[in-house]
């Protein structure tokens, strides 16, 4: 079939048996390489998307390719009520990198921050916890509680005792909020990702964890997002020198593959029985997270990051566009806020070979795999920048 006669039938197919959730972008990719996307019809696109920081590592990348390959010729599944190798090479690194002690593998980030709220209650015997305005920390039940933008949440209430939400980067607020009894700890993300790449800081989080520690509270750091390199560090918790009880990981830490796990500190842990999934943690994705981690440090992924990361901030801030607002971000997670909503930014760059997100309405979020190099940098701030807003 010629790629017109592919991309409109798979075009017809998805749209008569998907649930139409995602408002699909009328592109159909089918390969990649590094930091780029090709479609059907062969053209090329720089990735600012990255799967929503996922592709850490980049597309067909040879190690994660052959650690998948290797390892679903050897055993894919196993139920967890026996060990597996991968698992317990995943759990050490985890550990290693977090400077927690104990792992327990899920599937997403969502079940991640599940697990994690399920694990602050059963230790506090308290029920209820403070989330921030802005928040998004998934769409199940239990993490749509934590999630603050009421487009999520508010077809779905009555949920599992919602959070009480409080303004980012006010550690007052929480402290406040910790006063009305009941809560079992703090969720936070050390950067917002879909509220709009808003950035705490040092003080915030240490106040806040002072707060914790003085009320007897657990401390979540949802790194969903910021996680495995995507600010230039391992965790993004890492530029703040401040350690959560639990921390929350997904989306880059399979290599595309689902899975998603949390950590906790010494004396936090499940007891038998208490938590559970059927493929969290299974043969197959493991190996492919080491793979990932193990790129991470043989490709210098983390330098990258952050070496790139502060290059595109510097040309973005160059850019002569007169609709910017500011242009903020730690690695390569970064967001332009523009004065208005800029939705059609995406299809406008698609066109211009260029792939990006837009958060909150207003704000260009960029997540490109944390191979990118100088030269693909350069091309998608030059596409920003000539981006115009539509009459
Ligand atoms: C910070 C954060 N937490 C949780 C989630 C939910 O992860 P998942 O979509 O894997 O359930 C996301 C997804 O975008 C996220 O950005």
């Amino acid at each position: 079939m010629d790629p017109g006669s592919v991309y409109k039938s798979v075009v017809e197919t998805d749209d008569k048996y998907v649930m139409p959730t995602y408002g699909r972008k009328p592109l159909l990719f089918t390969g990649g390489e590094g930091s780029v996307l090709i479609d059907v019809f062969g053209k090329r696109y720089i990735d600012c998307v990255s799967g929503i920081a996922v592709n850490a590592t980049g597309y067909s990348n040879q190690k994660l390719i052959s650690a998948i390959q290797e390892q679903a010729a050897q055993l894919i599944h196993i139920s967890n009520y026996y060990y597996n190798i991968p698992q317990a090479n995943v759990a050490e690194k985890l550990v290693q990198v977090t400077g927690l002690s104990k792992v327990f593998f899920c599937n997403s980030g969502a079940e991640a921050n599940d697990g994690a709220m399920k694990l602050a209650k059963l230790h506090t015997k308290k029920n209820s916890f403070i989330s921030t305005n802005n928040a998004f920390h998934g769409r199940t039940i239990g993490s749509l509680g934590a999630t603050a933008n009421i487009k999520y949440r508010d077809p779905f209430v009555p949920l599992v005792k919602p959070a009480t939400f409080v303004e980012y980067g006010d550690a007052a607020a929480i402290e406040k909020a910790a006063n009305g009894g009941d809560i079992a700890g703090v969720i936070l993300e050390p950067i917002q990702g879909e509220g709009g790449v808003h950035i705490s800081n040092k003080e915030y989080l240490k106040e806040v964890r002072e707060i914790c520690d003085k009320k007897d509270l657990v401390l979540i750091f949802d790194e969903v997002q910021t996680g495995f390199g995507r600010t230039g560090k391992w965790f993004c918790k890492d530029h703040y020198d401040v350690q959560p009880d639990i921390l929350t990981m997904a989306k880059a830490i399979g290599g595309g593959l689902p899975m998603g796990a949390f950590a906790a500190r010494d004396g936090l842990e499940f007891e038998r029985g208490e938590h559970g999934t059927t493929f969290g943690g299974s043969p197959l994705v493991c190996a492919a997270s080491l793979a990932v981690m193990e790129t991470i440090e043989e490709q210098n992924l983390l330098e990258n990051a952050a070496n790139m990361g502060d290059y595109f901030i510097e040309k973005l801030s160059q850019m002569k566009r007169n609709d910017v607002v500011n242009v903020r971000g730690v690695g390569l997670m970064i967001g332009i806020e523009l004065d208005h909503e800029c939705g059609y930014f995406m299809d406008a760059a698609a066109e211009m070979g260029v792939l990006l997100n837009v958060t909150a309405g207003n704000v260009i979020r960029l997540l490109p795999p944390l191979t990118i190099q100088k030269e693909e940098v350069d091309r998608v701030v030059e596409v920003i920048d000539s981006v115009a807003k539509p009459n």
